[in-house]
């Protein structure tokens, strides 16, 4: 999480984001790498995104609310999506969500194959890979999440 340091949020985004191209190819990793630095999306840092790249605010918020993985408000439910698919079923990856669900502020959704099949059962929270998920490390990444 960054730390507010006095300096106008243009200059800190274009600080963040300096070794980045300015052009719309690279708007998704800014909006990465933003939300990685400042710990979510808001349409303030959006705003600053919009002048720093000179892109329009609007094509700005439509990318960023189009992909449900990037986090806005830190308030938010923490979003878990466990594999479901074949090689993670083998692993018994569809009982996670059942012992996810008790957990407050949490929503568990099924999610096709991550790309994570050798290592599986395999998880997102949030944007975060979980490799050989149990409810264990799960909880933990969740702890994480929401405490830094
Ligand atoms: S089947 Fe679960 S990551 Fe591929």
């Amino acid at each position: 999480m960054a730390v507010n340091t006095g300096m106008p949020l243009t200059e800190r985004v274009a600080a963040v984001v300096a070794d980045l191209p300015k052009d719309r190819s690279q708007l998704l990793p800014t909006l990465w790498r933003l939300a990685d630095h400042f710990g979510c999306l808001s349409p303030s840092l959006l705003a600053a995104v919009s002048e720093v790249m000179h892109i329009p605010y609007a094509e700005i918020y439509g990318v960023a609310s189009f992909y449900a993985l990037l986090p806005w408000d830190p308030g938010q439910p923490v979003i878990v999506r466990v594999c479901t698919d074949v090689m993670c079923s083998l692993k018994n990856s569809s009982e996670l969500p059942t012992v996810l669900k008790d957990h407050e502020g949490v929503v568990v959704k099924e999610s096709p194959c991550l790309g994570q099949c050798d290592l599986g059962p395999a998880a997102l929270v949030g944007s975060r890979v979980v490799r050989n998920a149990t409810p264990g490390n799960l909880a933990a990444e969740i702890g994480e999440m929401r405490h830094g």
